[in-house]
């Protein structure tokens, strides 16, 4: 069995019973998690340290993960903020990134004073009433062609520091990674993967993380696809981006981070490590039965544009219904997908499903008769022009103004729901009638502009 330092010594220091004089203040009692919630006494080490049971830790995570592999209890979002501070270090802060980023991306290119090219899908019509993912575009899903990025870096007047990829996306779309990490290693750009959807990629019969497809750095969560508490998750580096940046990493990750990460959340890295052990085969079975459901749907006339093994996505259209209509029906029986906008539901689905729960599930689809497809599609995307970098317009004096009049402001801070936390205008840009429309389609009410 793989060792677990972390919960050893927390589990042994419980069952001692010391008197606590330390934080936290709950003293171990006040709710049943207290107990092994503990902090950086001696021996427990420290999350940025140079060695001890973290470390140790680490160390098993980086046998798993086969490559350099560091914790985080603050989730993807702030390994995002440390992989694009040790990217961008050597002061080259240009950074080509898809623009279906994460928030993470916004908020580290405005504290790091990122210069940020966005990269959009080449087509930017809309084909969801299709179903077809492979040209289907929206804020979401930004499927980047190998061919695109490399055009994208020459067209630079400098070389970027890096490209900057979401993959999985929110709803299952997944990036050429090994073709674009190809063409970043014969133009010498790093490439950064928000894997935060995608832990589990590893673990596949054939693995698909990012690291293994060419990438130099990368974040996971570990809480979204892996049994780790909420804000569990990785930084991995590549073996070159390790001998590079290595020395750097904990000092850059303690930049971002409070300096009391949370020991309920290290110790479930630390048993994730040893659940990990034989997660493969049942990683294996369980999508088995998951593909049986995938394909016995789509024999049913639904249609599953998006092929990330561990997500479910139903474009809710095609099927004669809005996404939030059908998100209402699953709602009903109790079954809740983690996502649903005008389009889509997204459930995320991982071993720890049980087969009642997949019964569910497909019992309360079965239960929604097919109507005719509704043709409504998002309005198209597009890219405004940018006024401001994404620093000086969050830094500026803003007010909020009601969506609808919102055309030919600079956004002050990038206008988001959560989830999916994916912005459709950015700090500094000058939103265009698309984005008006956009925001408007997702519900935004109201953005924030510069005054
Ligand atoms: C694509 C993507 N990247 C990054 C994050 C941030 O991850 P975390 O919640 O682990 O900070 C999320 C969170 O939902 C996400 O969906």
């Amino acid at each position: 069995m793989l060792p677990t330092p972390i919960a050893d010594f927390i589990d042994e220091y419980c069952s001692r019973g010391p008197a606590r004089f330390h934080m936290p203040g709950h003293k171990g009692r006040f709710l049943p998690e207290c107990a092994c919630d503990v902090t950086e006494f001696d021996g427990a080490g420290d999350l940025f340290a140079k060695d001890g049971i973290v470390v140790d830790s680490e160390a098993v995570a980086s046998s798993l993960f086969g490559c350099r592999t560091y914790y985080s209890t603050e989730g993807s979002s702030l390994v995002i903020r440390a992989m694009l501070a040790l990217a961008t270090r050597d002061g080259n802060r240009k950074v080509l990134a898809a623009r279906n980023a994460h928030r993470a991306f916004l908020s580290a290119a405005i504290l790091l004073d990122l210069e940020v090219e966005w990269l959009c899908a080449e087509r930017t019509d809309n084909l969801l009433h299709d179903g077809n993912a492979a040209e289907a575009t929206c804020y979401l899903s930004c499927p980047l062609t190998a061919r695109q990025v490399a055009a994208a870096i020459d067209a630079c007047d400098r070389p970027p520091a890096a490209v900057y990829l979401t993959s999985p996306d929110y709803l299952g779309g997944m990036a050429d990674v090994a073709a674009i990490a190809r063409v970043c290693r014969e133009k010498g750009v790093l490439l950064l993967v928000d894997n935060a959807h995608g832990a589990y990629l590893k673990f596949l019969p054939v693995s698909r993380h990012p690291i293994d497809l060419g990438a130099d750095l990368c974040a996971d969560s570990a809480h979204k696809t892996l049994p780790a508490l909420t804000g569990g998750a990785y930084l991995h580096l590549s073996p070159a981006a390790a001998s590079r940046f290595g020395d750097a990493v904990k000092e850059t990750m303690a930049l971002f981070a409070t300096s009391s990460p949370s020991y309920l959340i290290l110790r479930s890295l630390d048993l994730v490590n040893r659940y990990l052990e034989d997660y493969p085969a049942r990683l294996e079975a369980f999508l088995t039965k998951t593909d049986a459901l995938k394909r016995r749907l789509t024999d049913a006339g639904w249609s599953l544009p998006y092929d990330e093994p561990l997500k479910l996505t139903l474009a809710a259209k095609p099927y004669g219904y809005t996404g939030d209509d059908m998100a209402k029906r699953l709602y009903a029986d109790d079954v809740i997908p983690e996502f649903y906008d005008p389009d889509f539901v997204t459930c995320m689905l991982t071993p720890e499903n049980t087969d009642e729960e997949l019964a569910r599930l497909e019992a309360s689809l079965a239960a929604i008769p097919k109507r005719f497809p509704m043709e409504q599609t998002p309005p198209p995307f597009r890219l405004p022009e940018r006024i401001l970098s994404p620093r000086d317009a969050f830094f500026s004096p803003r007010e909020t103004v009601p969506v609808e009049q919102s055309e030919g402001r600079i956004c002050a801070s990038a206008a988001v729901a959560c989830p999916p936390a994916v912005p459709v205008a950015v700090s500094g840009e000058v939103i265009n009638r698309e984005a008006v429309l956009l925001m408007q389609y997702y519900g935004f009410e109201t953005v924030s502009v510069v005054r």
